[in-house]
C-alpha cells in the first residue's frame, strides 16, 4: 500500500485540539485503506521558543524540507513570547515559507452551506475564490531584517523578476484546473497591486501580464488593492483566482475569511516546488484554547489540501462533501461568533462519520 510520510506540528493554544481532530477526520480516509499515513510530530512554535531558544530548529527545518511528502501545522505564537524589538518570537511563517521556499500561498475562500456570510445576501457556493498570496519575498521579506534605530524604523519591500514569475504561473495553473468565478463561470486570475503608487508592485503587474500570455484561455482583471478589498465585499462572486503581494494577501484573505463565516473556517497550502505545509489561516487564540469552543474547520480544509497535494484528490474531495453535508445538515454548527457547537473533537467525528 502506498505510504505518504506527514509531519505534523500541533501549534500553540488551540493548535492541538484542532490538529487532533484533524487526525481523526484523517484517520477516517485512511480507513477506507487505499493509502496510509505515517505521522511524524515535530516540536516547533512559541512553546517550543521558549524551551529551546528556537522555534523549529535546524535539524527538523532540514526534515520537514526534505524527509517528508508534506507538512500539517496548527497554528503558532503566543502573544508573550516575543523578541527584544517587540515582534512575536514564536512565528513559523518567516522560517517555514522561506526555508521550505513554499513561495505559493493558496488560500480558498469558498462559503459553504449552513453558514452565514456576514454579506447577508450571499448563497452557498457564491463566494468560491483562491487568494494566491506571494509567500517568500514582498513587504514580509524584511521580516526581522528591518532597518532602524531608537527613533526610527524602516521594512523594505522586496518583488523579484523570479519570484513574481513563479508565483503568477501558480496562480494561472490554479485558475486551469478551476471551474471559473461563480458570478460567470468564466476562468478568471485578478492581478492585486498598488502599481499606481508602488514601482514593486508596478514589476509585480507587468511580470502577471508576462505569464498571462501563456495562458491565452484564462481571463486577466487587474485591480488596485484598495479596489479590491471594496470589490470583495460588494462582488465576491466575480472572482475565481487573485495573486498578489505577501502583505496584501495576508490582508485580503483574512477579509475574504470574514465573508464566508469567519477565517475560523480557512484553510491554507504553503506550496514549493519541493515541500509543502497545510495550517489554518487563523492564529492560535490561547485565550479559548482547551475550553471546547475552537472551530476545527480550517483545520480540517487544510488537511484537504493537504490529500490533494501528496496525489489523493479524491479523498481530499470526500473530506470537502463531509464538511459541507454536515454543515448543511446541521450536523455541525457555527455559532455567529465563530466557534463550534460541541467543540473541536465533536465536529471532527461528525465529519468522519460522514466519511464512513
Ligand atoms: C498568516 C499569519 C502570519 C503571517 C503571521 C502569524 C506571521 O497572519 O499566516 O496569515 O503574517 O503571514
Ligand atoms: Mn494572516
Amino acid at each position: 500500500m502506498q505510504v505518504h510520510d506527514i509531519a505534523v506540528i500541533r501549534g500553540d493554544g488551540i493548535g492541538p485540539e484542532l490538529v487532533d481532530a484533524a487526525l481523526t477526520v484523517l484517520g477516517a480516509v485512511t480507513a477506507k485503506g487505499a493509502f496510509e499515513l505515517r505521522y511524524t510530530e515535530i516540536d516547533a512554535g512559541a512553546d517550543t521558543y521558549r524551551r529551546t531558544g528556537a522555534a523549529c530548529s535546524p535539524e527538523d527545518l532540514e526534515y520537514l524540507r526534505t524527509g517528508v511528502a508534506a507538512t500539517l501545522k496548527g497554528p503558532v505564537g503566543l502573544p508573550d513570547v516575543r523578541f527584544p524589538d517587540g515582534t512575536e518570537a514564536g512565528l513559523l511563517g518567516g522560517i517555514l515559507r522561506t526555508g521550505l521556499d513554499a513561495y505559493a500561498n493558496v488560500r480558498p475562500a469558498l462559503l459553504l452551506p449552513g453558514v452565514t456570510s456576514a454579506l447577508g445576501s450571499a448563497k452557498p457556493g457564491g463566494i468560491d475564490y483562491v487568494i494566491v498570496r506571494e509567500n517568500t519575498e514582498g513587504l514580509y521579506a524584511s521580516r526581522g531584517k528591518g532597518v532602524g534605530n531608537r527613533w526610527a524604523v524602516s521594512d523594505a519591500l522586496m518583488t523579484t523578476r523570479e519570484g513574481t514569475l513563479r508565483v503568477c504561473r501558480r496562480a494561472f495553473e490554479l485558475a486551469a484546473a478551476r471551474n471559473g468565478a461563480p458570478s460567470d463561470g468564466k476562468r478568471r486570475v485578478t492581478c492585486v497591486d498598488k502599481s499606481n503608487v508602488l514601482r514593486s508592485h508596478a514589476l509585480f503587474r507587468e511580470i502577471f501580464f508576462e505569464v498571462a500570455a501563456d495562458f491565452p484561455d484564462i481571463e486577466t482583471e487587474t485591480l488596485y488593492a484598495d479596489a479590491a478589498a471594496q470589490a470583495l465585499v460588494l462582488r465576491p462572486g466575480d472572482f475565481d483566482v487573485l495573486v498578489m503581494e505577501n502583505f496584501l494577501g495576508d490582508v485580503l484573505s483574512d477579509l475574504g475569511g470574514a465573508t464566508i463565516g469567519g477565517i475560523s473556517l480557512c484553510g491554507s497550502g504553503n506550496i514549493g516546488d519541493d515541500s509543502a505545509y497545510f495550517e489554518p489561516i487563523h492564529g492560535s487564540a490561547p485565550s479559548i484554547a482547551g475550553q471546547g469552543l475552537a472551530n476545527p474547520i480550517g483545520q480540517v480544509l487544510a488537511a484537504a489540501m493537504m490529500l490533494d497535494h501528496v496525489g489523493h484528490p479524491a479523498e481530499a474531495g470526500l473530506v470537502r462533501a463531509a464538511v459541507a453535508t454536515a454543515l448543511e445538515a446541521g450536523e455541525v454548527r457555527i455559532a455567529p461568533d465563530g466557534s463550534a457547537l460541541g467543540g473541536p473533537e465533536a465536529v471532527a467525528r461528525a465529519i468522519a462519520d460522514r466519511i464512513d
